[in-house]
């Protein structure tokens, strides 16, 4: 039976994350840390303590007195808002991960933390992306995602610590909000499809970007940490993608279930020249082969979901 500790758990994938496992593993053999406390059933349905991840003598203290066998640590700043912040990005994204990946070494815990596509940079092939390739990012999140995945197989090679990783794409959800990505408008234009039939996109069209629908990503998580470790030839991180998209093609998708939705633009110069520094689409096939990812939502598959989620909780 695993013990696990989370951290960051009431962010937009935490608080999915949280629950999943719970249901998996048994509520109690999930503690539950943020920064900041609520009502959600993330918070409220199993073990909860309020951790700053700069607080590694804290962090230690409550993994142990958790017994945890595994750390995941999801607790990070954004793309969008660790460019707006960029040592304050640097200070918590790298701290915070070094405090973790440290309570996983002194207390033996398998380890899971997040890439992101942001990892690539501009002189990275964009269509495809290989798994193995260019990673010269031009964003403080992506040196802070390179630096990441370098540390977390140092900690593998140098300590034996299990360290296991996902480069995720821009994350669609309607359980809680994102927080601060590029990727944000594709949930964004959901919401307001619904509330107010109409959306003005940030992102320019044509910008192609990789998503996936949060089902998938929690899938992800648990399929990557339960993979036999001697099927893994890489560790940190792993290219996950279930679809590309452009701001257009998500809004035509939208269109087939809302009549009259509207789209404009107003481009956030910020967040169009990160999105311009990514992959259009990346090769996830390493995950397929090592330890069979596989993704069950496409764009129109997503969109069904996500309007009659969204319908429902949106009265
Ligand atoms: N959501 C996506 O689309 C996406 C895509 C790629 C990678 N990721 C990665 O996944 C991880 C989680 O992302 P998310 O979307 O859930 O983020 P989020 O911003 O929604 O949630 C982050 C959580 O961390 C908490 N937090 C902030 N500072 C903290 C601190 N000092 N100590 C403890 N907790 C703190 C916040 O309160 C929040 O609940 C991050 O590493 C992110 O880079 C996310």
């Amino acid at each position: 039976m695993k013990r696990i500790m989370i951290t960051g758990a009431l962010g937009q994938i935490g608080s999915e994350l949280t629950i999943k496992l719970r249901d998996i593993y048994g509520a109690d053999n999930v503690l539950a840390t943020d920064i900041r406390e609520n009502d959600s059933d993330a918070a409220k349905g199993g073990p909860f303590s309020i951790l700053d991840v700069m607080d590694g003598k804290k962090m230690a203290s409550l993994a142990e007195n958790h017994k945890a066998d595994t750390i995941i640590h999801m607790a990070a700043l954004l793309s969008a808002t660790a460019e707006a912040n960029p040592v304050f990005a640097w200070n918590l994204n790298m701290g915070g991960l070094m405090n973790a990946l440290e309570t996983a070494r002194e207390q033996k815990c398998q380890f899971f933390t997040p890439s992101s596509i942001g990892a690539f940079g501009p002189s990275t092939p964009k269509d495809l992306t290989p798994q193995d390739t260019v990673q010269r990012p031009t964003t403080m999140y992506g040196v802070n995602k390179v630096a990441g995945e370098l540390l977390a197989d140092y900690y593998y090679h140098r300590f034996a610590v299990d360290t296991r990783g996902l480069r995720f794409p821009g994350l669609i959800s309607y359980v809680a909000p994102p927080g601060g990505g590029t990727t944000d408008y594709a949930v964004e234009i959901y919401y307001e499809a619904i509330k107010n039939g109409r959306y003005t996109s940030y992102i320019e069209q044509g910008t192609y970007m990789d998503m996936m629908y949060m089902p998938d990503a929690l899938d992800a998580i648990i399929n990557l940490m339960e993979a036999s470790p001697e099927k893994l030839i890489h560790r940190n991180s792993f290219n996950v993608s279930a679809m590309s998209f452009s701001p257009e093609e998500i809004s035509a998708e939208i269109k087939k279930h809302i009549t009259g939705f509207e789209m404009s633009y107003d481009v956030d110069p910020i967040r169009q020249s990160i999105a311009d520094s990514w992959p259009n689409s990346i090769d996830s096939s390493a995950a397929k082969e090592e330890w069979g990812f596989k993704a069950k939502y496409d764009l129109s598959s997503m969109s069904i979901d996500m309007l009659n989620k969204l319908k429902a909780k949106l009265g």
